[in-house]
């Protein structure tokens, strides 16, 4: 059995694991952490680490950018591999996870989902085999509250497909104050909004008289909760060292 702190219980990520974890034999939220408590889980919720006296296999963490020293902190004193999933983390705090993974496994990646790390594998493969005969267009659907635009995912997806091509692209946000063709050193993306999309994420090569689409429709933020739990059964027991979602995949 595996025993996971998790961190940011009471959020929305925090709440979709601990349903899913339910469904697992082999592992099991044994302690949750978070400065609110709800009162609503089955297992402690601390406010204070220090406090937390359970055996913690594997830390997850989903919660805010201001929780990172501490949980960082706990993990490294503690010797607890850590999954980092929160987002909007400073260049300061990326060195915190470097520095980390000296003494712990730390797992980090922006995006969870298992799908969208093997659509932008798959995409960088194609982009080396096409990379002259063909035009690379991205488009990106999310629902009517989204603020930003293009998403961060299109934008990793892009600068995936960048760094592995001889000619560098620049990237074309819409066209609508274009009037001239398209080059051939450009990444076409392009964003719409619309409903309760969750997310859907297409990239396009166009070649003559071909095109190929690779495309990611995510239905539900499950998809984060299910790559952070395989990722947890994939950190429990390695060595120290960084990890993210290539070195899950390329152990599938
Ligand atoms: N990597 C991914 O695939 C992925 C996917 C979805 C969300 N996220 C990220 O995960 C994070 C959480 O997302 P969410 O939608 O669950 O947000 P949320 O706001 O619903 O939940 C965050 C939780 O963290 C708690 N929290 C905030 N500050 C804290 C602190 N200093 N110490 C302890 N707990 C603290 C809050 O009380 C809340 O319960 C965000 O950064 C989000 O961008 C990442």
């Amino acid at each position: 059995m595996i025993n996971i702190l998790m961190s940011g219980c009471n959020g929305k990520m925090g709440q979709v694991i601990t349903r899913l974890s339910e469904q697992y034999g082999d592992l099991k939220i044994t302690a949750g952490f978070d400065i609110f408590d709800s009162g609503r889980n089955s297992y402690p919720v601390y406010s204070n680490l220090e406090q937390c006296k359970e055996a913690i296999d594997v830390i997850i963490d989903f919660s805010n950018p201001d929780a990172l020293e501490n949980i960082m902190r706990f993990a490294v004193e503690k010797k607890i591999p850590i999954i980092v999933a929160t987002t909007g983390i400073s260049q300061n705090q990326k060195k915190l996870l470097d520095s980390a993974s000296g003494t712990i496994p730390v797992f980090f990646s922006v995006n969870m989902s298992l799908g969208v790390n093997l659509v932008i594998d798959l995409v960088r493969k194609a982009a080396r085999i096409l990379e002259s005969n063909f035009d690379i267009e991205i488009i990106e659907k999310h629902h009517n509250q989204k603020l930003d635009a293009p998403s961060g995912t299109a934008l990793v997806i892009a600068d995936s497909i960048n760094s592995v091509l001889e000619l560098k692209q620049e990237y074309v946000y819409d066209r609508h104050s274009r009037r001239k063709k398209r080059s051939k050193s450009e990444i076409g993306i392009h964003a719409v909004r619309g409903g309760t999309i969750v997310g859907e994420h297409s990239i396009i090569f166009a070649g003559n008289d071909e095109v190929i689409e690779i495309r990611h429709s995510a239905m539900s933020k499950d998809i984060f909760g299910t790559g952070a739990l395989r990722a947890a059964k994939f950190l429990y027991r390695k060595a120290p060292g960084l990890y993210d979602m290539n070195d899950l995949i390329a152990e599938e």
